[in-house]
Order: structure tokens, then sequence, then C-alpha cells
């Protein structure tokens, strides 16, 4: 089927009293201040040696664009390597990286999927994940803006990001000229227990594109039965004036089967990696704002779920990862490939029984 030019799509907030610990992401309810400085014996520099400045930054500034912290033409080698498609990790800061890794530097990137650190406090083996506040949104305005310089005219930028910090990010990218597609909320069930508030069950998926209607959007390849057809047996979306029949694009609240937070015995679950994401969250970015060959950029590779994801849908890919621990975990799970690759495609999300036709409901 012909790839589709993209149509205007329709496009749309504090989770309570932070208790934090370490622990996963979905665990640890919010932020608390902390130092700043990197624990002695990590051997890495200070976070805030990289984001141009240790002052505070007013909350509704913005850091400036351009940032040239490596002297240009100083290519980065890749600490891991992989060929056909091309699989490339790197080992350092992404707001450095994102400037000199060649094809970001020359904005060349189709889609970026980044799973920034949340700054509470998780321990991300050389990572300090509690920097003030001030400090974590200048460090957030800074690898945004690399992202954006590193995307082409038509590229793509999605951002997994939770309540406290969700509203910054849309304010800056809509400041810095990108479009907002969808304002997607990914939910999943095992928050954990609270009495203060209410729990939490969701991260946001931020989708953003440069050029509305130039980005890749693939829809054809995402679809799912529509509640219509599995649940209440409605006529109507047999004979649809838009889209397949008894099929839809999924919704912009993702969850379901092989959805929730990757933990317990979870068959994809990565020891050391806290704050892994599902391969099917993946799976349905990538199908859907890329195509084949393309070249999709992860500046927080983590496990390597979106490398090892695109890497199963023939696509190119650039991991950026602070911790060399990480990233030769990640590349070893890139190598061994995704484990659920077309497992969540074209399955129901309903969440009530079909109904039985004819039969008044209560
Ligand atoms: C939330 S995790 C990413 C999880 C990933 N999406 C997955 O599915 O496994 C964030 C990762 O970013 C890394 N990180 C934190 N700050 C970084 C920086 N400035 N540059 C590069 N990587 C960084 C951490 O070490 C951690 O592995």
């Amino acid at each position: 089927m012909p790839k589709p030019t993209a149509k205007t799509s329709p496009a749309i907030a504090r989770a309570g009293a932070p208790k934090a610990k370490p622990a996963g992401r979905g665990v640890t309810p919010g932020p608390k201040k902390e130092k700043t400085k990197v624990k002695k014996g990590q051997g890495a520099p200070s976070p805030a040696a990289l984001t141009g400045s240790h002052e505070a930054v007013p909350l509704n500034g913005h850091a400036p664009l351009e940032v040239k912290l490596v002297k240009p033409g100083k290519a980065p080698k890749p600490t891991h390597q992989l060929k056909d498609p091309d699989t490339r990790v790197y080992v350092g800061d992404s707001r450095e990286l994102l400037r000199s890794v060649p094809e970001c530097a020359a904005g060349e990137v189709d889609l970026i999927f980044a799973d920034p650190p949340f700054n509470w406090q998780v321990n991300y083996d050389k990572w300090h994940d509690g920097l003030p506040r001030d400090e974590y949104l200048n460090f957030t305005r800074n690898w945004l803006d690399g992202c954006i310089a590193a995307l082409k005219p038509n590229g793509t930028l999605w951002v997994n990001i939770p309540d406290d910090t969700a509203a910054e990010i849309v304010v800056h990218l809509k400041a810095r000229g990108l479009h907002m597609i969808n304002w997607c909320v990914w939910h999943f069930r095992f928050g954990q227990n609270r009495m203060g508030s209410f729990i939490m069950s969701k991260v946001h998926a931020l989708y953003f594109a440069k050029d509305r209607d130039a980005r890749t959007w693939n829809p054809d390849d995402i679809l799912e039965p529509s509640d219509r057809a599995t649940t209440y047996f409605d006529p109507r979306t047999h004979n649809k004036a838009e889209g397949p029949n008894g099929l839809r694009v999924p919704m912009d609240v993702w969850y379901g089967k092989f959805w929730g937070r990757v933990q317990g015995n979870n068959k994809e679950r990565r020891e050391n990696h806290r704050n892994q994401l599902p391969e099917v969250y993946l799976e349905r970015v990538i199908r859907a704002c890329s195509n084949e060959g393309d070249l999709v950029l992860d500046p927080f590779l983590g496990s390597g779920t979106t490398s090892t994801v695109a890497r199963g849908l023939k696509r190119r890919s650039i991991g950026l990862e602070y911790s060399p621990e990480n990233a030769k975990s990640a590349f070893e799970r890139i190598k061994a490939g995704p484990l659920r690759l077309g497992e969540a495609i074209n399955q129901s999300t309903a969440i009530f029984a079909p109904r039985r036709v004819g039969k008044k409901q209560a």
C-alpha cells in the first residue's frame, strides 16, 4: 500500500506527594532536590558542566539553540557497531554527542525517541539523577535543542516524560516552532500503592513534528480492531468513509497486552535496567513514524529498547548512552534482537466483553 502523506491529527498534566526512594520509574512518585555533584569515584563530569551555565535559569527561559561543545569536524567513534542495517551505540553525554555524531550534526535523523532521566534519583550507574530543578530544566532544554537540530525537516520527535516535566517540554518545543501532533499517554496498571493522592498510572508520550504535513506517517502499519467491531458489532464500522473496515488507528491512550511496565518475570526484562520500556511501545512509534532504511535516534538508550526494535524493523539506528555498562548491555540486547515483534499488532484493546447482539443493555 502506498505510504500516505500525513493528515492533520488532533492535539491536546502532577502526581502527588513525593516520597522518593531509589527505584524504577512508575514506582517513584516524584522528584526531590539533592546535591548537584556527581558522587566521588563515579568518574563522570558534573552534568552541570555541560549545561553551559551553573547559574539558575528562569523557569520560563530558554537555553541557546546552538551549543558548541565539541570542535566542528571532530566526529566521535561509536563504542559498539553492527552493519545491515547500520546500528551504532555511542558512550557519552547526549548533549555533546547530539552535536558531534555526523548524522546528528548534519540534521539527517528521521525519527527521535527520547526517554530521558526523570530526575527522580534513579540509580543509572553513572548519571546523577538528582539535579536541582532549574539545572534539570536547563539540561532538558539543552538536549531538546540538540534533538531539534539533529532532525530532518520532515522528522518527528517523541518524548516519554511524566507529569512533572511534560508541560515545560511542550512549551519549549512549541516555542521552537515544532508542531504537536498528539499528546499520547502510556497507561500501565501497576503503579506504586499510595494513600496521599491518586496512584500514578501513566507517562506522557509527546509526539512532535517539524512539518505537520510532510512528516512520515504510516497508519496502515499500526491498525487495530475497533471496539465497534469487536464489542458492539456495529455495522457502520464495516462501511466507513475513511480507513479499512473494522479497523482503526489506535487511540491516544496506550495500554493492553504487553503494554505493562517491564517487571517481575516479564521475558523482556533486562537485569539492572529498571526503566525499560516495553517493546510494543517502540514498535508502534517506529512503525508509524519511519520507513525501512530510515535513521532512528535514541539520546538516552538505557537497556536499548529503541535500537533493538528499530533493527528488528530494518531501520538504521544511533543510540547515545552515558553509562558504558548500560551501553554494553544494550548492545548485547540489540544483537540478540526483539522478543515480541508483531505480537501486539492488530490486537483488540477493548476493555468490555462483547455485547450480545439484540439484547437490550442495562
Ligand atoms: C530512562 S533510561 C532509558 C530507558 C530506555 N528507554 C529503555 O527502554 O531501556 C535513561 C537512560 O539515559 C541515560 N542517561 C542519563 N543522562 C544521560 C546523558 N546526559 N546522556 C546520555 N545518556 C544519559 C541513563 O544512564 C539511562 O540509561
